[in-house]
């Protein structure tokens, strides 16, 4: 399995996303920094900490990352979507283990150095962390073998604003830093992660299960199910992070993906926090772009949701230390 920094804002969504990574055979999870999102960086880290602990996986480091985008100041996350605690106010025992003794940035930076040419980042949270971590080592992107970002709209709507998706719109100056670096990128974008749900049935599956974490899992969703039932019109929800997760690890496919060059708007107009995505490829002869090095998804060969059930249902006590 290859190694892997998680960077997230635990958010139902990015429950998922972990449960799935430690379920994984293809990752081996070597740390997690948390960023303000769904929730402050501290209540992240707090609800990852205790997933871990439930998961078995409690020797994992989880690491405080960034409570601030890189301009501007946090502003309170999404409790409709995600709950006040996050994890739709499902509770769980608090975990022993402490926070790692450095912040997210310097985590990454250090597992970069550790894991040379091989260490994947996946990104589902805002980017201010990575950003931080590209500013405490340039080289980076030449340790670093991919980063997956769940981020951004290329020709779907924003879930912000009419553009922007809330990873994005919460720090655009970070996503413009690392959107910019020259490093292999893949972009999972609203296009493919509103494209792919979970149904209620899926969800009773979770709920069926004998072990905590699918058990706890298809509790979330009670709660994100009734946002995106505002949405959808029946009880589902869109699969943002966990399919991003997927994506990072090979697990699912691609239909269509074009590498191009992406870029962020980072003025204070109606555009801020989009993602500008040279797609005029799609339907016209266009050659290449200067710059053009970020895979974005718009579909998948696949659906999605089975191979995500089939894997959060996997999680036994066997699989967890
Ligand atoms: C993204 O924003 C957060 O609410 C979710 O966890 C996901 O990472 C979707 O726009
Ligand atoms: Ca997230």
């Amino acid at each position: 399995p290859a190694p892997f920094y998680l960077d997230c804002d635990t958010g139902i969504d990015d429950a998922l996303a972990l449960a799935y990574l430690l379920a994984s055979p293809h990752a081996d999870v070597r740390g997690i920094g948390s960023v303000s999102g769904n929730v402050s960086a501290a209540v992240g880290a707090r609800n990852t900490l205790d997933l871990l602990q439930l998961a078995g996986h409690a020797h994992i480091p989880v690491a405080l990352g960034s409570h601030d985008p890189l301009a501007g100041s946090f502003q309170g996350g999404a409790p409709h979507v995600h709950g006040t605690n996050g994890i739709g106010e499902v509770s769980l025992t608090t975990a022993a283990a402490a926070l790692a003794p450095e912040t997210a940035p310097e985590m990454l930076v250090r597992l970069a150095h550790e894991h040379p040419g091989t260490l994947k980042v996946l990104a589902i949270g805002p980017l201010t962390n990575i950003a931080e971590a590209l500013r405490l080592d340039p080289e980076l992107p030449q340790l670093v073998d991919e980063i997956t970002i769940m981020g951004g709209a290329a020709l779907a709507p924003g879930n912000i604003t009419r553009v922007a998706e809330a990873n994005i719109a919460n720090d655009p100056e970070a996503a413009a830093v690392v959107l910019s670096a020259d490093w292999k990128i893949t972009l999972v974008p609203l296009d493919v992660t509103m494209a792919n749900v979970l149904e209620e049935s899926h969800r009773q599956e979770l709920l069926a299960s004998t072990e905590a974490v699918p058990l706890a899992l298809g509790e979330m969703l009670g709660y994100y199910f009734r946002f995106y039932e505002g949405i959808y019109g029946r009880a589902c929800s869109a699969m943002h992070d966990p399919l991003a997760a997927a994506l990072a690890v090979g697990a699912v496919s691609a239909a269509v993906a074009p590498v191009v060059r992406v870029e962020v708007d980072t003025s204070s107009g109606p555009g801020r926090g989009q993602t500008i995505c040279e797609l005029r490829g799609l339907y016209m002869d266009y050659p290449e772009q200067p710059g053009a090095r970020c895979r974005v998804v718009l579909s998948l060969t696949d659906d999605f949701a089975p191979h995500l059930v089939e894997t959060l249902l996997s999680f036994s006590a066997e699989s967890t230390t």
